[in-house]
């Protein structure tokens, strides 16, 4: 019968394995702290410029923001994937995705309008924009991609954090969502038909969005 690894069998490893292993956990659970302490930082300033245009402006840019720390298992993959070595370290200096953040505005020129205010703040770096709203993938995804670095104040140091934050209206969300589901990351294949029917189904998507923008500038006046 294969023999599982439970508690138990760290009571009978040596102590100096014990204490190794104990010490990387520390290191992963300290890794999750500080991702999800910057994560918590960018969610309240982007929560910050919403209600900020809400007050001035009677309307709020973003419809809403989801968040996630990658788990140990997924960070684990990334770097075997990479060939990079496998500690908590290396994810840190390797990995600019352990903590997402997904915006999802109301309409293109809110995406533009979000990534100029965080490239204002002093304190934030952009490190690298993708943006897949002008250049979309091959399977139609569109988004702008954001790699923020930000500090974060422990009690002892100051830490810079990546953040990776994709920007999407409510449209590109709703086809990344479904096309997510059918076939990103998954091992089932999708014939080259439903392929493009999929980049149909985002080009259609895409015009109603400009679409929507348009309407929305023509009853405030702002062409
Ligand atoms: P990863 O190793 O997946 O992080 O790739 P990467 O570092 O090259 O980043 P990329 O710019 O491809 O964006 C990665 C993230 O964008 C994914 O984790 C998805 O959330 C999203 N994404 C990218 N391409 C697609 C796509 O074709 N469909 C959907 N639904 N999401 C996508
Ligand atoms: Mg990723």
């Amino acid at each position: 019968m294969e023999e599982k690894f439970s508690l138990n069998t760290i009571t009978q490893i040596n102590q100096a394995q014990q204490k190794e292993i104990f010490s990387i956990l520390q290191e992963f659970i300290e890794l999750e702290h500080l991702y999800e302490s910057a994560s918590e930082i960018v969610k309240t300033q982007l929560h910050i410029y919403d209600s900020e245009f809400g007050v001035k402006f009677q309307r709020n840019p973003i419809h809403s923001i989801e968040s996630r720390i990658k788990s140990p298992q997924s960070i684990i993959g990334k770097l075997q994937k990479k060939g990079l070595a496998l500690s908590a370290k290396s994810a840190q200096e390797n990995l600019m995705d352990i903590a997402g953040i997904r915006v999802v505005c109301y309409y293109i020129d809110d995406i533009y309008a979000i990534v100029e205010l965080l490239n204002m703040q002093r304190e934030y770096k952009i490190i690298k924009i993708k943006d897949y709203i002008k250049n979309p993938k091959p399977s139609g995804y569109r988004s702008l991609h954001v790699i923020l670095m930000i500090p974060v104040y422990l009690a002892t140091q100051k830490k810079e954090v990546p953040v990776e934050i994709q920007i999407r209206t409510i449209a590109m969300d709703f086809w990344a969502s479904l096309e997510h589901q059918l076939h990103y990351k998954t091992n089932s294949v999708v014939s080259e038909s439903l392929k493009k029917e999929l980049q149909n189904c985002a080009e259609v998507i895409a015009d109603t969005d400009l679409r929507m923008q348009d309407i929305y500038q023509q009853i405030y006046n702002l062409d």
